[in-house]
């Protein structure tokens, strides 16, 4: 077997240890690397006239990503998982006990466990390039660091930084890792190991475990005022950043080995929980996403895009130029009217110079991502372009029109892509010369923060366009999901039930802060009437519309989105919606007392929260077991996926199908009955949750089949491969 780590021991009689994980661009931490580990520290102990270690990586990117999460995978049992943790803490204490001065050469990403491996060391050196970057995201995985991290960091650079280290996941810029002081020293890249060596020759470092801020009274300080802000920020729906505050906040007053312990403690308990197991799958289902491709025989799919073109310099059109941009591919910006392209640039820029103060872009990036996109005014320009974005006015005959005279200018191998938000694919691709090239490619709102994009697959969309569309995705970065060309394809169709209930509840006299607190609560980024307002309710409407009319199975209508347009509320972009925002104080809002007077009934009406949540959350359940049904996509895992990575739906639910599973599918076509009887026949189960109830499955982990669903003879999460061919319009 290939070794993990390479050794040297130079002439001045300092042992180097060189992590390469080979075939791998990463190093990651498992059983086999601390097997090795553990062989060099027994050689490092014999060897008596050794000076010192120092330990690098020889990857360009990455020092250490962190532990092995496939661990995660294998259903380990609870005294697997705690071997693997002893594995780890008696390595790192091993290291730190060294009696020779050790430090970490830190090139590339440092994170997890491998930050711990680095806080065992006497001295950090990392480089200021921007690869190099430091922290502790155990917690957004629903675990906390228990190698070490939760013990050693607060010695190192006390409590209150490595609160806000380990509670927030935050990863660091080695510049900022230097002023938190995790890091000793910068270096260039070529002189890493030099300033290395200055380290290595100083004698072993002290920690000061028992400063002034570590003190009973200003320990308590801290975390009340940490736990206050976690609560905040979770509302209480993660219980990782709680736990990690108890390890840490007891940390200081304790041995270095009680606080291990407790470190272990906590994290065996918290792996075992619903919101751990529901993150993890998360991030498994990002892989899952990562390594999304269509087999297929053609060459040219293969082949990267090294020239793209946008047409429309508006809202999305202009943030799909700049975010391709940014991933360093040449684009081709078109718009016929030239105040919305300088208007457009404009925009591309901001998001540039925004990036740049959080840096993420250097200057020099920020500039030369500028000076890739070149604005035109005609097609001629776009004959070179691999892939061409639509992204202009949301109608059929205009879009038809720019693709047909767009054909008649780019090579027959162009891959044509509109980001209509509702508009058949099928439709928009009729009359044009070669349909097949033509699919959806469904970027969302605002693009540089959203990861997910829809793929979607017309009538007549090739594999190869497929194929290339996908590839093209995870070139610039972003998370694919295949859809069918359904209407609203997968997430609008399922949140715009979900957002005309919340109106339907405000109709009835719900109050709007009642409607948006009880979502809040539940998980979601925002509520749902703060939501049509970000939106825009002229956008919303038109969407909702649009799905009303060409669903089976419609939800339930409202006129009041109409009402408000009539009188001018039409949300942030105008300053009033269900909310009015104050533009001068940074778009701090209030409720708009306004649109409440607009309600035909007069009586206020108090749901219980609980029978809020339910009523908005199992109408998202019920229209994404229909889009299950009707294969808009193939697996749970996709509508589970799309809706986390494209709303923010609650994550620690794990999306609209595992929570349904949670609560159970009987339970939920008990209350969607329920609900139905009362006059409102829009939350009639779907038949695929009826079948499941009776039938006593679950959308995860059963291998079932399922008569209604057509063609697809298991849903089971152990599916495997990706069954792409499936998905037919
Ligand atoms: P927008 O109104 O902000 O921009 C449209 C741009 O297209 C304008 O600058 C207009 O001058 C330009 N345009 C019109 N005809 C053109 C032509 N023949 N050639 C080149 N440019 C032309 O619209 P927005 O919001 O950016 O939407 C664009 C598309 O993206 C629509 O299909 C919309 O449904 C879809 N979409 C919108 C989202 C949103 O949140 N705004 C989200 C996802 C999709």
């Amino acid at each position: 077997m290939e070794r993990l780590i390479e050794q040297e021991v130079l002439e001045n009689q300092i042992y180097v240890m060189t992590l390469d994980r080979k075939g791998s661009s990463a190093n990651i931490l498992d059983r086999r690397f601390f097997r090795e580990f553990n062989l060099h520290l027994d050689r490092i102990e014999a060897i008596t006239n050794l000076r010192g270690l120092i330990i690098k990586s020889a990857k360009p990117s990455i020092f250490i990503a962190g532990a092995d999460l496939n661990a995660f995978n294998q259903n380990l049992s609870v005294f697997e998982l705690q071997s693997i943790l002893e594995v780890g803490q008696d390595a790192f204490n091993r290291l730190a006990k060294l009696k020779i001065t050790t430090v970490c050469a830190i090139h590339g990403m440092c994170l997890g466990g491998g930050l711990e491996l680095a806080l065992a060391c006497d001295y950090r050196v990392a480089t200021e390039s921007k690869v190099t970057k430091l922290g502790l995201p155990e917690v957004n995985l629903g675990i906390l660091p228990a190698w070490g991290g939760c013990s050693r960091l607060p010695r190192l650079i006390g409590l209150p930084l490595a609160m806000t280290a380990v509670l927030s996941g935050k990863i660091f810029p080695a510049v900022k890792a230097k002023k938190m002081g995790m890091v000793d020293a910068l270096a260039y890249e070529e002189g890493l190991m030099a300033k290395a060596l200055t380290f290595v020759e100083k004698k072993k470092a002290r920690r000061k475990a028992r400063s002034f801020v570590h003190s009973l009274p200003v320990r308590s300080l801290i975390s009340s005022k940490a736990k206050a802000n976690v609560m905040k920020l979770t509302r209480g729906n993660y219980p990782a950043p709680l736990k990690a505050l108890e390890v840490l906040k007891a940390s200081t007053s304790r041995t270095l080995d009680q606080s291990l312990e407790a470190e272990r403690i906590a994290f065996l308990e918290l792996v075992e929980g619903s919101v751990c197991k529901n993150l993890i799958r998360l991030f498994f289902l990002q892989e899952r996403s990562k390594k999304l491709s269509l087999e297929t025989d053609d060459v040219l799919s293969k082949m990267i895009v090294n020239k793209a073109a946008v047409l429309g310099a508006g809202v999305m059109g202009s943030g799909i130029a700049q975010w391709i941009s940014s991933r360093k591919i040449p684009v081709f910006l078109k718009d016929i009217d030239p105040k919305q392209m300088a208007n457009g640039l404009n925009v591309a820029k901001k998001i540039f110079d925004a990036g740049q103060k959080r840096r993420v872009f250097s200057r020099v990036e920020a500039v030369a991502g500028m000076d890739r996109i070149t604005p035109v005014m005609n097609d001629s320009m776009l004959h070179g372009a691999d892939l061409v974005v639509e992204a202009i006015v949301e109608k059929l005959d205009v879009k038809r029109k720019v693709f047909s005279e767009l054909e008649n200018h780019v090579s027959p191998g162009t891959i044509l892509a509109t980001n209509t938000s509702a508009i058949s694919i099928s439709i928009i691709a009729e009359g044009l010369k070669y349909p097949e090239r033509l699919l959806g490619l469904h970027f969302f709102n605002p693009v540089h923060e959203m990861k997910l994009v829809e793929i979607i697959r017309g009538k007549k969309t090739s594999n190869y366009a497929v194929a290339k569309t996908i590839k093209f995705v995870k070139q610039i970065g972003k998370m694919p999901v295949v859809v069918a060309d359904s209407p609203g394809f997968l997430v609008n169709r399922i949140l715009m039930p979900y957002l005309f209930e919340a109106i339907r509840l405000f109709e009835m006299g719900n109050s709007i802060e009642d409607i948006d607190k009880s979502m809040l609560a539940f998980g979601m980024p925002m509520g749902p009437l703060r939501l049509l307002d970000e939106v825009g309710i002229d956008v919303s409407q038109h969407v909702a519309e649009d799905l009303i009319d060409r669903l089976e199975s419609p939800f339930a209508e409202s006129d009041f989105l109409k009402t408000m347009m009539k009188n001018e509320f039409y949300g942030k972009k105008n300053g009033k919606g269900f909310y009015v925002f104050d533009r001068k104080k940074k778009g701090r809002s209030s409720i708009n007392k306004d649109v409440l007077k607009l309600r035909k009934m007069d009586l206020s009406q108090e749901t219980d929260m609980r029978v809020l949540v339910h009523k908005m959350a199992l109408l998202m359940v019920n229209e994404a077991a229909r889009c299950l049904d009707e294969q808009v996509v193939e697996s749970p895992k996709d509508v589970d996926f799309g809706m986390v990575m494209g709303t923010g739906w609650s994550p620690f639910r794990g999306g609209p199908l595992r929570y349904a599973d949670d609560l159970g599918i009987d339970e939920v076509v008990r209350l969607l009955e329920s609900f139905a009887r009362n006059d409102a026949p829009h939350f009639e189960p779907c038949d695929l949750l009826k079948w499941m109830a009776k039938s006593k499955v679950k959308f995860y982990k059963e291998t079932f089949y399922h008569p209604l669903v057509k063609g697809v003879e298991s849903l089971s999460e152990a599916e495997g491969s990706l069954k792409s061919e499936l998905i037919t319009a």
